[in-house]
Parts: C-alpha cells; structure tokens; sequence
C-alpha cells in the first residue's frame, strides 16, 4: 500500500514537472502573427516558431522569441536556414550572447498553441501526398536543414510542385527538420 502511494505519488510529481516544464512553451499558430513590443514596434513571426511565455494575462501574453539576426531578418539558427521573424522598423532586439538575441512583446494568445503538430497539420496532409507517390514517407527529423535543402532539390521536380508548394513544403520539412524548430527525440 504504501509503495502504491509513493509511485502514484512520483508520477504525479513527475506528471507536475513535465507540464511545468512545457507550459512556459507555445508555438505561432497562426501565420505573419504580430509581436508587439512595450513601444508598439511590430514584428512579425512565422508559422511554428517556438515562444516562451513569460507572462499570460488572458487575453494576450507577453512572450520572449530567441534567434539570429541580420538586419530585419530573424533566423532560427546561426547559418540562417530558417527564417522566424521579421522585425519592423525601431523593433529592438535584446543582445544574448555573441551573435544570439532576443525579441520581447506581446501576442495574442488565440494565435498560439501548445501542440506543435496542430500547426503543421495541413503541411503534413501535403507532404504525405506528394510525398509518398514513389516511396514511404522520409523520416524528416532523420536530417538536418541543410542536408534536406539538398534532399528536396530533385524530389520537388519529381513530385511536380510549383514554386509556391515547394516553398511550403520546405518550410514544412526544415521547420520539422533535426535542427529545425520542432524539438522531438530523434
Ligand atoms: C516520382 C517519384 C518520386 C516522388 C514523387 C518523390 N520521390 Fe523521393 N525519391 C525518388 C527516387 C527514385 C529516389 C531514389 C533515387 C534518388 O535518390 O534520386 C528518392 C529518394 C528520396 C530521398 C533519399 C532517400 C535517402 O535516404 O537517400 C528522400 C529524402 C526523398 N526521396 C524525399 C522526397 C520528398 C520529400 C518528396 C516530396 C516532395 C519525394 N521524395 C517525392 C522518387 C520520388
């Protein structure tokens, strides 16, 4: 009875840690969403970008964005494989490390959630169906950004996509990617 107790006891510990753990962590569910700084700078974040909440007031959260910048431009890693944000002008970055900032502001909570895959539900629809016609569907967090870059080249004529349907795949593919946006245990 009282080792039942203590494992149900753990678990709900360990149940508490993991939810705490994640709940400081949403993703944009919604594309072009507005991050508005204390001053009412505008920028603007991709489709799937992680946040960190830092403070939810119902209505609108006030979130922190991490990434690597190059003039208006954000990027989700140091080789700027992915862009995650665009900054207006007047949007100050906060300075992280060497080349890391930080963006500050606030959003409106309807335009995030906490499920990663609900924002790429529609991505993966397409991706299994073009996808899938000569082969099985490729494990996408088995490569890196930049080894799919080159992966897609020749499957994009091979599928017969568009300019704009490659685009949003890749986004698709690089933001589900090994260093992509999406943090999974592959
Ligand atoms: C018309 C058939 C066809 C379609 C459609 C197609 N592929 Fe392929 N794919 C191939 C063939 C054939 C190969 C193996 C030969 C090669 O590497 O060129 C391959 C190989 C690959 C590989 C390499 C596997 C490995 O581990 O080396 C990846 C990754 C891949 N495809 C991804 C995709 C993606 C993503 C799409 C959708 C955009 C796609 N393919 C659509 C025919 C296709």
């Amino acid at each position: 009875m009282y080792k039942l107790l203590k494992t149900l006891l753990s678990s709900a510990l360990l149940l508490g840690l993991f939810v705490q753990v994640n709940a400081n962590e949403m993703y944009v569910f919604v594309s072009n969403t507005e991050l508005k700084s204390k001053g009412r700078e505008i920028a603007k974040l991709f489709l799937g970008v992680p946040v960190h909440v830092v403070k939810d007031d119902g209505k609108n959260v006030k979130v922190t964005v991490k990434g690597y910048i190059d003039g208006l431009n954000l990027y989700s890693t140091e080789k700027k494989k992915l862009l995650i944000a665009t900054l207006f002008k007047g949007f100050k970055a906060t300075k992280k490390s060497e080349n890391e900032v930080e963006l500050s502001g606030y959003i409106e909570k309807g335009s995030l959630t906490k499920e990663s895959a609900e924002v790429w539900e529609e991505h993966e629809e397409f991706y299994y169906e073009m996808c899938t016609q000569c082969h099985a569907a490729p494990k996408i967090p088995h490569h890196s950004m930049t080894e799919w870059e080159a992966l897609f080249e020749p499957m994009k004529g091979f599928a017969k996509l568009d300019a704009e349907e490659s685009e949003y795949l890749l986004r698709y593919i690089k933001s589900n990617a090994l260093n992509g946006l999406v943090k999974t245990n592959h």
